[in-house]
C-alpha cells in the first residue's frame, strides 16, 4: 500500500509538471483530486489494510492529499496570475507594420508629373503594343530606317510590335484631339538589346508634346531650362547639341553638367563632364499632317527622356538592371 501512495505520488507530480494550461491542470484535478479520483480511491482501500498497518498508511494518505491539494492549489493561482498579467496595457509601445515604398522610378515619374503639371501639361497615355504605322511611319521614319530592324524591335508579327519608344502617342494624342495640344506621355518601352548594366530590353520613357500656332525652338528651350533646374537644382549648366531624330525637324540632344563629379570627369559622365539627358525638337511638318494637324497653320515642339537615366542620376545608381530585380533590400533605400 505504501509502495502504491509513492507510485501515485509520483504520477502526480510528473502530471503536474507536465501541465501547460488550465485545461491539463482541471483533468489533473479529476484524475486524483476528484470524489473519486485516484487518491480517494486508496482512501477506499484503507478499509482492507491491517489493523497495526492502518496508522503508518493513514498518515502517508493524509500527506499525500494534502501535498497534492496545495499543489494544485499554488499550480491553478500561477496560472490565473500569469493570465492576469496578460490584460491589456494600452501603454505599450505598438509594434511597428513594414511599409512599403514606391519604387525609384515611379518617384521619379511623380517628381516629373508635377514639374511638368506646374507648366501646363496634361498626362496621356498609350498602348505598349504598338502597330508599325504609329510607332515608325507616323513618326517619319523611312521605310529602311534601320530602327525598325529587328535587332532593336521585338515584333509580334509583321505590323504589331512592342513600342520602342513612347513618341507613336504623339501621334494618338493629336488624332484625338484637335490643336492646341500640351501633354506628357509616361510609360514603358522595349527593345530588343542585350540586357547589362547601362541598357535593358525593358525601360520607362517620358515624352513631351506642345503644339500651337507659332509655338517655337526658344519655348521649347525654356521649358527644358526650367524643368532642369528644378529636377537636378539650379546651379547645373547645360548646353544644346544638333542631332537627327525622323519625327523632329530641327533636332537636339540636351546635355546636362555632371553633378556627381562637378565636371572634373568620372565614369558616369565618362571622364568629359556631361551627361546626354534628352532628345527634343520642333515636330516636323510630315508627323503634324500625321496626326491630323496643318503644319501650316500649327508648329510645336516634342522631347523624349529616359527616365532610368534620369533617376540613376538622381539617385547615384550604377546598374540599371537593380530597377527590375526588385531586390528588397535595393527598394527599401527609397
Ligand atoms: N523617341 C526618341 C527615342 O526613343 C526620343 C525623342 C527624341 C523623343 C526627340 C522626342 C524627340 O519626342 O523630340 O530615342
Amino acid at each position: 500500500m505504501l509502495e502504491q501512495i509513492r507510485h501515485i505520488r509520483e504520477e502526480f507530480e510528473r502530471e503536474l509538471r507536465e501541465s501547460a494550461d488550465a485545461k491539463a491542470l482541471e483533468a489533473l484535478r479529476i484524475k486524483f483530486l476528484a470524489r473519486k479520483g485516484l487518491i480517494a480511491q486508496l482512501f477506499e482501500q484503507l478499509r482492507t489494510v491491517p489493523p497495526d498497518e492502518k496508522p503508518g498508511v493513514g498518515k502517508a494518505l493524509n500527506e499525500l492529499r494534502s501535498y497534492a491539494q496545495s499543489a494544485y492549489d499554488e499550480a491553478i493561482g500561477q496560472k490565473k496570475s500569469r493570465s492576469a498579467d496578460v490584460r491589456l496595457d494600452l501603454t505599450l509601445p505598438g509594434r511597428p507594420k513594414p511599409v512599403g515604398t514606391r519604387h525609384p522610378i515611379t518617384q521619379t515619374i511623380e517628381d516629373l508629373k508635377r514639374i511638368f503639371a506646374g507648366m501646363g501639361f496634361g498626362i496621356a497615355y498609350g498602348p505598349d503594343i504598338e502597330d508599325d504605322y504609329h510607332n515608325f511611319t507616323a513618326l517619319n521614319f523611312p521605310p529602311e530606317h534601320p530602327a525598325r530592324d529587328m535587332q532593336d524591335t521585338f515584333f509580334i508579327s509583321k505590323n504589331v510590335l512592342l513600342r520602342t519608344h513612347t513618341s507613336p502617342v504623339q501621334i494618338r494624342v493629336m488624332k484625338a484631339q484637335p490643336p492646341p495640344v500640351r501633354v506628357i506621355i509616361p510609360g514603358r518601352v522595349y527593345r530588343n538589346e542585350a540586357v547589362s548594366a547601362r541598357s535593358h530590353v525593358i525601360f520607362h520613357q517620358i515624352e513631351a508634346l506642345s503644339v500651337d500656332r507659332n509655338v517655337t525652338f526658344s519655348e521649347l528651350k525654356g521649358t527644358l531650362v526650367s524643368f532642369v533646374h528644378q529636377l537636378y537644382g539650379s546651379s547645373v549648366k547645360y548646353k544644346f547639341r544638333p542631332t537627327f531624330f525622323p519625327f523632329t525637324e530641327p533636332s537636339a540632344d540636351m546635355y546636362i553638367s555632371c553633378f556627381i563629379c562637378n565636371q572634373k570627369g568620372c565614369p558616369v559622365c565618362k571622364y568629359n563632364g556631361w551627361l546626354e539627358i534628352l532628345g527634343a525638337g520642333m515636330v516636323h511638318p510630315n508627323v503634324l499632317r500625321h496626326g491630323g494637324y496643318d503644319p501650316r497653320r500649327y508648329s510645336g515642339f516634342a522631347f523624349g527622356m529616359g527616365i532610368e537615366r534620369a533617376a540613376l542620376l538622381r539617385y547615384g545608381i550604377d546598374d540599371i538592371r537593380l530597377y527590375f530585380e526588385n531586390d528588397v533590400r535595393f527598394l527599401r533605400q527609397f
